[in-house]
């Protein structure tokens, strides 16, 4: 049952919250079926939504209605609510860098969502979340495989495969990542719509390529679960090499990738689109992490560290009770309501 439309909203101020995402292996392989890696991080976009005639409204953050993109979702979802976009006083706030592949439009789509269904006094579930997400990150990006919306609606440590729901996986050790920023947006659109092309051409090279990141995803689940960060980060190198045999490196991505590499790092690829945008690298503790994203930091690059884990409850399970396929692994930090 749709709720009633403005001017009468459920509250007069809501707000949503959802995670960002690094794919540690399996973008673009994703988008054919393949399986992918993938985890929610602790960087996250909050949006909060105000009625106009509200004297409680949101005042800081940035205004993303500049971006018709972003105009067009808003009333999308204001429609799956009945709500009058035209009502609506929209503010974003952020700790995720936008455009560089770490899922900001998924997760803008999954808080404004999440904002509109709390303003509008709608009881939806995760479930709805994640689909009308979907729907929204189709304005952002065309067809994409849901893998972004999935991380920023769930949260966790999961694999993916496309039309099936998440499988929450185990990691005995928490993951100590280093995200480096390059200063070329990634361009996923265009870079999924160049795969595209090159597998319109070859299919036959293309679908060894993607099953053979399907194999390392399979490799990269197992490393984890018996704790082998050196087997998941050469995993982690296998895909980035084919990730540039799919075109979608670049010359900055395949530096940021060697730095790391260079100073010890397990292994490291580009995550996400590619084009542009942000490399992961997998290090051997925190402190190895710290120590990276500082000397990126010296050569003038933008770096972060973030730790991906499994919760307590897939601690236990691990430990016994459920089957694998059950564990509830959540990333740190990184659970998303
Ligand atoms: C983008 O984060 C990941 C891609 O595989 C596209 C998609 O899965 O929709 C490049």
């Amino acid at each position: 049952m749709k709720t009633a439309a403005v001017p009468a909203p459920a509250t007069a101020e809501a707000s949503g919250v959802a995670w960002g995402k690094v794919i540690l292996l399996g973008e673009h392989s994703v988008v054919y079926g393949r399986r992918a890696l993938a985890s929610a991080i602790s960087r996250r976009i909050e949006v909060r939504v105000g009625d106009v005639y509200s004297t409680a409204r949101p005042s800081n953050g940035s205004d993303p209605l500049s971006d018709p993109r972003f105009r067009a979702a808003l009333v999308r979802a204001a429609e799956l609510l009945d709500l009058d976009a035209g009502h609506l006083v929209v503010r974003v706030d952020s700790d995720l860098p936008p455009g560089v592949g770490l899922g900001s439009s998924a997760a803008l789509s999954v808080a404004l969502v999440r904002a509109l269904a709390a303003f509008a006094g709608a009881d939806t579930c995760n479930a709805e979340v994640c689909a009308q997400a979907y729907e929204l990150e189709r304005i952002f990006h065309g067809t994409p495989s849901g893998i972004d919306n999935t991380a920023a609606t769930h949260g966790g440590l999961f694999v993916f495969r496309r039309g099936e729901p998440p499988r929450q996986v185990d990691a005995p050790a928490p993951l100590s990542l280093v995200v480096a920023v390059g200063k070329t947006p990634r361009r996923t659109q265009a870079t999924v719509a160049g795969v595209r092309e090159r597998w319109q051409a070859d299919p036959a090279a293309y679908e060894a390529i993607f099953d053979h990141v399907d194999t390392l995803v399979g490799v990269a689940e197992a490393a984890l679960a018996r704790g082998d960060a050196a087997r998941l980060g050469a995993a982690m190198n296998e895909n980035q090499a084919l990730l540039g045999r799919m075109g979608v490196s670049t010359l900055e991505l395949d530096e940021l990738v060697a730095f790391a590499r260079a100073r010890g790092a397990l292994g490291a690829k580009l995550t996400g689109g590619g084009g542009g945008g942000a490399i992961i690298a997998l290090c051997r503790d925190a402190q190895a992490a710290a120590a990276l994203a500082e000397s990126y930091g010296q050569a003038g690059i933008q770096a972060f560290t973030t730790t991906v884990e499994a919760s307590a409850a897939a601690r236990a399970a691990a430990s016994g009770g459920a089957t694998p396929r059950l564990r509830a692994a959540r990333a740190s930090q990184s659970e998303v309501a």
